[in-house]
């Protein structure tokens, strides 16, 4: 995991859509999986900046997570969410994004559905944000690095921490789907974002321990083209020796 280190927010933002920009050049058709949550909200605003020449804005897309059990046009709806800050703003017509259906019959097919239309069409590039925890999307503590996308029940941190988004825990619900381990794992790149000094602990865990389940995300450690780009403050109990930029 190569780790490019970020002054603030912005400068995060900006360095994530340069990125993402360059290992899409050269893709015809490329399928760009997207988190949620608000270390990704400036890096949207740069692509909606840019508008839908750049290349990102010709992508199709995959829901990295969804909330299970809540309508379609709940108000936390992750895809909404999507909706809101990326897909409506470039004008992204909804068929082009591999979405969960939040309120299907039957959770597991519906995990299933999702993973084999990813595995049809590859992903190019996965962006993805650091829980608490270590979790990824919502692949909790205890993931294997073999997951393949699947209905999951949060961990008390993790409902705490979305908590922020809807005002409360009792307004989070107890399970959701996620693409798995495994699945990201098929990404021909990764991005991983964090941001903010409430991440310095659990992002030096990530980079520093031996990878293993009960820190999802130093599966990450293991795959051939991954950058970390992080802010000074997420940075800050990580050992200078280990930043190369
Ligand atoms: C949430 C989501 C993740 C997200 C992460 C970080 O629980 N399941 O997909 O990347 O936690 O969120 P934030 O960027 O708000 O810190």
């Amino acid at each position: 995991m190569r780790i490019s280190p970020a002054e603030d927010f912005d400068d995060l933002s900006e360095q994530a859509f340069q990125l993402a920009e360059r290992l899409l050049a050269r893709r015809r058709q490329p399928v760009v999986v997207l988190p949620t949550g608000n270390t990704p909200a400036g890096f949207y605003a740069a692509c909606v900046r840019r508008g839908s020449a750049s290349r990102i804005g010709k992508a199709s897309f995959v829901q990295l997570d969804e909330y299970l059990g809540i309508a379609a046009d709940d108000r936390r709806s992750l895809s909404r969410w999507l909706d809101r800050v990326f897909l409506g703003p470039l004008g992204i017509e909804r068929d082009r994004l591999i979405a969960f259906n939040s309120s299907a019959e039957s959770p597991d097919r519906e995990a299933a559905r999702v993973e084999r239309c990813v595995r049809e069409t590859g992903i190019d590039l996965a962006i993805l944000g650091l829980g608490p925890n270590g979790h990824l999307g919502f692949n909790e503590p205890g993931s294997a690095f073999d997951s393949v996308t699947r209905c999951v029940s949060l961990t008390p941190e993790s409902i705490l921490s979305n908590a922020v988004y809807w005002g409360g825990t009792s307004e989070v619900p107890a399970r959701a789907f996620t693409l798995g381990l495994g699945t990201l794992a098929t990404a021909r790149a990764t991005i991983l974002l964090v941001c903010g000094a409430h991440k310095a602990r659990i992002l030096r865990r990530v980079i520093e321990e031996k990878p293993s389940p009960a820190l999802p995300a130093t599966c990450l450690r293991g795959l051939p083209n991954c950058t970390l780009i992080a802010d000074r403050a997420a940075l800050a109990e990580v050992p200078s020796s280990l930043l190369t930029a």
